[in-house]
């Protein structure tokens, strides 16, 4: 059986022998001649900002980081703002028994929204988890009158260049002023960041860990079909579903991504087999510094969400800074996995000793560094097709802000 990567290499061979139904297939990708794209229309929706009052939020909104691009959500326009609610349907299996990263894209969807109400001029209120009888509300934005609000935020244009870089990059440190803007990025007081130099012991530490932990990813058929589900192989599907991942967002270069779509589509094995390939030789190797977000509890549906929020803005911060970024959540996942299954925590362990912290634990890990170029824009669903009714109307206000409050109260005990 050959690996994905050799067929992409032989795929050039193929190519230039020319046969008709893998250029058909190339085209049907996009890949060959750029065709229109609607899948990728929602960028431009954002750049050109499209849209205007709350309809901006959700503009932003979806442009944020989801696990696998799942895209979890669903907005509601309310009188007093927008909704946010969770569609657990949209899920990554036995790769998110828990559904912590569904929240954690949440998350990022909240933050970006949190961004774009500094274009409105209206007070704005962001208040998590608002409605305790229903947990799928997870997050209402509220604005306030008009003329009240701050000064459009810096980040806003990152918001359309941030994209997730899969690629080969160019290793060489990131500066301490980088480190630096990344480390003081804003988030709530139970998350916090921790960020190791690629070739420091513990960047190798989590190098090594994360191989291993992909490798288990791959042997494990359950977490390899829910992966597999989301990938979008054909321009059919790409168009029709509008999320999931694709060869263009792998990782590889445009030409080989070109000869890759001459394939056949792949078995979930040979996709495992290649994305072991690549994590192990390019994606560790290239990477500049490591990071993990870590939390008191992985697990807490408002944890996730903050340390969702906290990605969206490390990656709007590397984008704006001329850095390039790619989640590498394999440790976190196979954690899950471990405690789904009642499994010996032997991840966990691992992952834990990663942190000087021993009341932390890590819920995401990423890597950052320097590309040649950018990464290409993943699809994304566009606001007319992820807005509907808020899930409950009757919805209270001081009966949201007095659980919050009770919330916070909660977590500050904790520590
Ligand atoms: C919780 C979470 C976990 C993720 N884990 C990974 C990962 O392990 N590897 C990876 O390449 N991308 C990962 N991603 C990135 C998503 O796949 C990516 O955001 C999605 O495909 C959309 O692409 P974009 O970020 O370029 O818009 C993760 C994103 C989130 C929010």
């Amino acid at each position: 059986m050959i690996s994905r990567r050799t067929a992409l290499r032989t795929a050039g061979g193929a190519a230039l022998l020319g046969g008709t139904a893998g250029l058909a297939r190339a085209i049907d990708q996009g890949l060959v001649l750029d065709f229109d794209k609607p899948a990728l229309h929602a960028w431009d929706d954002w750049n050109s900002r499209r849209h205007a009052g709350p309809l901006a939020l959700v503009s932003a909104g979806i442009l944020a980081s989801s696990p696998h691009n799942t895209q979890p959500w669903r907005f509601a326009i309310g009188r007093l703002g927008v909704d946010l609610f969770e569609v657990p349907e949209r899920n990554l299996g036995a790769m998110d028994p828990f559904g912590r990263e569904r929240l954690a894209g949440l998350g990022g969807a909240i933050h970006n929204m949190a961004l774009a109400s500094t274009t409105l001029g209206r007070e704005t209120m962001v208040r998590l988890l608002p409605d305790a009888s229903n947990p799928l509300h997870v997050a209402r934005i509220e604005l306030g009158p008009e003329g009240q609000g701050s000064a459009p935020h810096s980040l806003l244009p990152a918001i359309g260049r941030r994209h997730t870089h899969r690629g080969n990059w160019l290793g060489g440190p990131i500066s301490a002023a980088e480190l630096r803007a990344l480390d003081e990025a804003p988030r709530g007081p139970e998350v916090r960041l921790q960020m190791f130099a690629a070739g420091a012991p513990r960047g190798q530490r989590f190098a090594a860990l994360t191989v291993e932990a992909t490798q288990a990813i791959t042997e494990d058929a359950a977490m390899m079909e829910a992966s597999h589900s989301w990938f979008r192989h054909s321009r059919r599907d790409q168009d029709r579903f509008k999320d999931g991942l694709t060869i263009a967002t792998s990782g590889v270069s445009p030409f080989i991504a070109a000869m890759g779509a001459l394939l056949p589509p792949q078995s979930a094995a040979s996709e495992g087999r290649y994305w072991l390939d690549a994590t192990r030789d390019t994606a560790l190797p290239t990477a500049s510094a490591f990071g993990l977000i870590t939390v008191a509890d992985p697990w807490d549906r408002r944890s996730a969400l903050l340390a969702g929020a906290t990605w969206q803005r490390l990656h709007l911060i590397a984008t704006a800074l001329g850095l390039v970024a790619q989640p590498l959540n394999q440790l976190p996942e196979m954690v899950d996995r471990e405690r789904e299954l009642g499994r010996p925590p032997r991840f966990a362990r691992a992952a834990d000793a990663l942190l000087d912290d021993v009341l932390l634990r890590p819920t995401f890990a990423f890597r950052l560094g320097h590309a040649a170029a950018p990464a290409r824009p993943a699809l994304r669903r566009p606001v007319s097709e992820v807005i509907g009714f808020p899930a409950r109307l009757g919805y209270d206000v001081d009966r949201a802000r007095a659980e919050t409050l009770a919330q916070d109260a909660a977590m500050a005990r904790r520590f």
